[in-house]
């Protein structure tokens, strides 16, 4: 008989995303990215934040592998990005806009990524019950898209990318184009699910009061050409509530985010001096 495995030593965390010095140049010559390098543990929830243009999605698309960097390397759990299915992870993409297909129900949409990877019916079906209940919608399964509200296309959409069981979740501005009172929802219930689920999340913003809200970690990026400039800490405890939001530690961080975001855009301008 062989012997039995050593089990691997308990480590506090492991990287799930490692940026190194990726960076991206367009074919049309546009600088969009500088070398960028950017660890993220397993578990984090990553903000990144900065003016329009400095590259934001650009960096989000080459950890999801939609995008090839010009030069440097992406690892999730330790491998290319190409070969994320060696590792057993997973990942899903949220993109700002629900993109459903509009002909067919909210079960229908949420199963696409479960019926493009032949899952079986009953078992795919099983798992959109289990999203939809995650986000909320249980009664909405046989909606079709067109009957619901902004936010609630939006969570369908996030249904969309929970039904894989993702380890990673990556969010290009996905709340953007909601009020204020339902993005708050979306918010709250996000950072619920990420706890819920242990999820290491890379969320896109413009807003500084939705970063503070969310994130562990807020990387500040600024524009022509694209780069990182600094990173926060937000080391306010979880859950957070509402409470949160009008606490003076809350302002706090939202100031030094402003500060940042001033200073991040104000380079981003000097280039056109
Ligand atoms: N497909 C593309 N071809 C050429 N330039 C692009 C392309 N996509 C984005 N860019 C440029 O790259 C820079 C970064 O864009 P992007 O990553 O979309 O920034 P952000 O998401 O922070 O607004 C911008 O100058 C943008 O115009
Ligand atoms: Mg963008």
């Amino acid at each position: 008989m062989a012997p039995a495995e050593t089990p691997p030593l308990a480590q506090p965390s492991a990287p799930a995303v490692e940026v190194l010095s990726a960076e991206k140049t367009y074919p049309n010559g546009t600088q969009a990215l500088l070398p960028v390098d950017l660890c993220i543990e397993e578990g984090e929830f990553v903000t990144l934040l900065g003016p329009s243009g400095c590259g934001k999605s650009t960096l989000l698309k080459m950890v999801a592998g939609l995008l090839e960097p010009t030069d440097g390397r992406l690892h999730l759990w330790r491998k290319p990005v190409a070969q994320l299915g060696e590792s057993g992870k997973k990942m899903a993409f949220v993109f700002q806009s629900p993109t459903l297909m509009p002909w067919a129900s909210v079960q229908t949409n949420v199963r696409l990524p479960l019926d493009l990877a032949g899952v079986a019916r009953g078992e795919a079906d099983a798992r959109v019950s289990e999203a939809l209940a995650l986000v909320g919608l249980a009664k909405f399964a046989s909606a079709l898209p067109r009957a619901l509200s902004g936010g609630m296309q939006m969570r369908v959409s996030i249904a969309r990318g929970l039904v894989t069981r993702p380890d990673l979740l990556l969010m290009d501005e996905p709340f953007g184009a909601l009020d204020e009172i339902t993005r708050h929802k979306l918010d709250a219930d996000l950072l619920d699910l990420w706890r819920k689920k242990k999820l290491t999340v890379i969320f896109v913003t413009h807003s500084i009061h939705e970063a503070v809200f969310l994130s562990s970690r807020v990387v500040m990026m600024a524009a022509r050409p694209g780069r990182v400039v600094e990173a926060f800490h937000i080391d306010a405890p979880y859950p957070r509530t509402a409470d949160f939001m009008v606490s003076p530690e809350f302002s706090r961080y939202a100031k030094l985010l402003q500060d940042s975001l001033l200073r991040a855009s104000a380079d981003s301008t000097e280039a056109f001096a």
